[in-house]
């Protein structure tokens, strides 16, 4: 794992831009595994700044998000369809038909939902760049503690901490799913790279197990360890309660220092 602490979320979105960018540059039809959530909002700012500068451009790129919830129609907008449009889609250049989420669609049975979201992933060639947040609890996606680290996208009920952190973007009134469709484990792992952030203190914890504790579903960011091309961006606070500070630190002075001489790129 590459981890590279940043002094603060804005930095930590910025840089998380520049990659996104540096992919799309290089490979302009990059097949993007998104995420939502508060983390991802900056990032997905910058992201559209870079647009509007003509930096980047997202006409040949296709995407699939992680997750969406079940219960609710993708035109209410708590749906993922809705914060994905409003935040991102509808503000840059991509083409909408090339824009997934794991929906269930009207009267559909949503067992069937998973085996088809991983043929349309697969059948767009695999996933090269899957962003994502963390939660609390060591989530990723809905993939929530004790999930199988080989499960493929399917339904998953969230826990009560997982309903309760999201509680806080529903009205009273508003019907909140306990339910959601996620791509699984294994699926997020045959990614090609991913790029995870994280920022604030209430999320150090998580961050801890995922980077330095053992590998266990009890922590499903923990797999991660696993993968080959892991990058973890992370603001001070989220960082606060990593052992081996410095010598990641030490690592990304080293690897910054070794792309300007060769000029290595992120790809
Ligand atoms: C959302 C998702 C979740 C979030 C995580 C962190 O698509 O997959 O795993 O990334 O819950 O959410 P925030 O950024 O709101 O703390």
């Amino acid at each position: 794992m590459e981890i590279i602490v940043l002094k603060d979320a804005e930095k930590v979105a910025s840089l998380g831009a520049k990659l996104v960018s540096e992919l799309l540059r290089v490979r302009p039809a990059a097949v993007l595994g998104l995420a939502t959530g508060s983390t991802q909002l900056a990032l997905y700012r910058q992201l559209v700044e870079r647009y509007e500068k003509n930096k980047i451009s997202f006409s040949q790129a296709s995407s699939f998000n992680l997750d969406e919830y079940l219960g609710i129609a993708a035109d209410n907008p708590q749906s993922y369809r809705a914060y994905m449009d409003r935040e991102f889609f509808d503000r840059i250049n991509i083409d909408k038909d090339n824009t997934h989420l794991p929906c269930c669609e009207d009267g559909e049975n949503p067992v069937l939902v998973g085996p088809r979201y991983e043929q349309m992933i697969s059948d767009a060639g695999g996933i090269d760049l899957q962003l994502m947040g963390i939660g609390v609890n060591g989530h990723i996606g809905f993939n929530e503690p004790s999930s199988s680290l080989s499960s493929r996208t399917r339904v998953k009920t969230l826990t009560q901490q997982t309903y309760r952190d999201n509680s806080r973007l529903f009205s009273k009134t508003e019907f909140q799913p306990k339910l959601a469709i996620t791509m699984g484990i294994a699926t997020i792992m045959d990614a090609r790279k991913i790029l995870l952030l994280a920022t604030g203190e209430n999320k150090a914890e998580a961050v801890s197990k995922m980077v330095e504790g053992p590998v266990s579903a009890m922590c499903p960011a923990s797999i991660l360890q696993m993968h080959e091309l892991v990058t973890v961006l992370l603001d001070e606070a989220a960082a606060g309660l990593l052992e081996n500070r410095e010598y990641y630190d030490w690592t990304y002075l080293q690897n910054e220092s070794l792309k300007k001489r060769f000029r290595l790129i992120h790809d």
